[in-house]
């Protein structure tokens, strides 16, 4: 079957019911907006395993996705939505564009949690952008976008109790959201170590992609170790 949407990492299928969708991982790494490229592999699988493990946890806690339910190694059904074209980045510590943006010292703590917007762009570069840009590019409305923000603050919360469950500090991450059938805004695309940069909460040891960004080696042992810790924690 052909997929309907290829992207850097995912492949979306079709499927029987027209409002699943079947999303499968692949194993293509890139960064720098697709100027650095590999493939590891095992990163489809790992990856998914892990955006399973996060939504699962994060629906216990109240927090709708778009999961519908595992399928195999690389692939999850999730729910047909319309991708919204605002990624929204949260930031507990300086790491990162921030620090190029700001010349911070990577791992600063921030008093209080940043929520960035950026356009959903390849061709871009996914530029950073705030409600009023997003109002005039009709991408999203001043309600979705206070929504988004409020959302992504509680989506941290969750996540970093979880992580630091884990012995893994969140740095910060990328989420993307979707629209369902109903209007509903809900948590969509993936939660890894490709979106999250995750540090050993105490040796700081880079756990995420930053090891590939920044050839640092070990790079699916990270997410192996990610992995290993979050099925730990689960039980
Ligand atoms: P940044 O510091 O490069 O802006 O990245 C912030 C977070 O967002 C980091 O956890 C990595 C993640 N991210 C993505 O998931 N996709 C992207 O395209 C970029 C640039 C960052």
């Amino acid at each position: 079957m052909e997929p309907i949407y290829e992207g850097k990492a995912k492949k979306l299928f079709t499927t029987d019911d027209p409002e699943v969708l079947r999303m499968e991982y692949k194993d293509d790494a890139t960064a720098f907006n697709a100027q650095k490229k590999a493939k590891f592999e095992n990163k489809g699988r790992l990856n998914k395993a892990i955006t399973l493990l996060m939504y699962q946890m994060m629906e216990e806690k109240g927090v709708p996705t778009h999961l519908v339910s595992d399928v195999d190694e690389v692939n999850l059904l999730v729910k047909k939505v319309d991708i919204l074209m605002v990624e929204v980045i949260v930031r507990n510590s300086a790491a990162g564009s921030f620090c190029k943006r700001t010349a911070m010292e990577e791992g600063t703590e921030f008093k209080i949690p940043i929520v960035e917007f950026s356009y959903k762009s390849d061709e871009l570069g996914d530029p950073l952008i705030n409600e009023d840009y997003a109002r005039e590019m009709n991408i999203a409305s001043p309600e979705d976008c206070a929504f988004l923000k409020k959302q992504a603050l509680v989506i941290n919360d969750v996540m970093s109790a979880f992580f630091l469950q884990c012995g893994l500090k969140l740095v910060d991450f990328k989420i993307e959201f979707g629209k369902d059938c109903n209007g509903k805004i809900v948590l969509a695309d993936e939660v890894s170590p490709d979106t999250c940069r995750l540090w050993d909460a105490t040796t700081g040891k880079k756990m995420d992609k930053d090891r590939f960004r920044e050839d640092l080696g070990g790079v699916m042992e990270g997410y192996e170790e990610v992995l290993a810790r979050l099925e730990k924690a689960r039980g």
